[in-house]
């Protein structure tokens, strides 16, 4: 690693920590400098990537344990506080937390799963934004990211509410991007290819997961969209 690290002194939110994407991507943004909170369900995993932090002679990050399913508004806003306290600034947002539930198609996917695939895949990853935006527009310049899936394309098969629910962040980036403009925050929607992490697994049982991505290598290219010199996409 040469020159200045890009998010020395900047502190930097990742919810689904603990998975794939997610760790790469916190310990992308601890080796670049940043603070990371660290966000998922899951203690024990969650203290694992704390861990490889600390050893790999990162700032020493936070834990915040939380389960997106059951979470409610209330929680959203002690998450705000809490980070407003502790850390007095928010430079970066990275949404990596999703449950697949499994592929079946809508005419006979359950409805309470429909419901929590809708609330753990949009409606959280909205409030959480949400109730973080005036924490990151007095950090800016500052970035949001949310992650989408090319595999549910505009509309196939079988992906049921989690499809839906990608399909939908993709509009809400664009919109929310176009609100934050003038505010100095850049609102991303980030698409990786197939990665070799469990939600893939889940998806595709009988793929041989050598032939896949490892989930660093797009974590490096989202970790560019995080650089405070980064342009706005969408
Ligand atoms: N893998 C792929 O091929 C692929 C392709 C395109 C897009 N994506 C997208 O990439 C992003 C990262 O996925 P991944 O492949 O890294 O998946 P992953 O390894 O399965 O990780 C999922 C993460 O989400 C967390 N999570 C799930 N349900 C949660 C809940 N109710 N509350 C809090 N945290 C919860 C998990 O936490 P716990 O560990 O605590 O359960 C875990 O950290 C997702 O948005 C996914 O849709 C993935």
């Amino acid at each position: 690693m040469t020159g200045q690290k890009i998010l020395s002194g900047c502190t930097v939110l990742v919810t689904g920590a603990t998975g794939g994407l997610g760790s790469a991507v916190a310990k992308g943004c601890a080796r670049e400098g940043a603070t990371v909170v660290l966000l998922s369900r899951t203690i024990p995993k969650l203290e694992r990537v704390y861990d490889e932090i600390v050893a790999a002679g990162g700032p020493q990050p936070a834990i915040y344990p939380l389960d997106l399913a059951g979470a409610s508004e209330k929680d959203y806003y002690d998450l705000a506080t809490t980070l407003e306290r502790e850390l007095g600034a928010l430079h970066g947002l990275v949404h990596c937390a999703a449950e697949l539930g499994h592929l079946v198609p809508l005419s006979n996917l359950d409805g309470e799963l429909w419901q929590r695939l809708l609330h753990v895949n949009l409606s959280a990853p909205f409030l959480m934004t949400r109730e973080l935006l005036p924490l990151l527009i007095k950090s800016a310049p500052a970035t949001v990211v949310f992650v989408g899936d090319s595999a549910v394309g505009a509309g196939k098969a079988y992906w049921g509410a989690y499809g839906v629910a990608k399909i939908a962040l993709h509009g809400y980036t664009r919109i929310l991007a176009d609100e934050m403009e003038s505010f100095g925050l850049k609102v991303h929607l980030f698409t990786p290819g197939p990665m070799r992490t469990p939600i893939r697994r889940m998806a595709y049982p009988s793929e041989n997961p050598d032939t896949l991505t490892p989930p660093e290598t797009p974590a490096d290219s989202l970790l560019d969209l995080m650089s405070p010199s980064s342009t706005t996409a969408r």
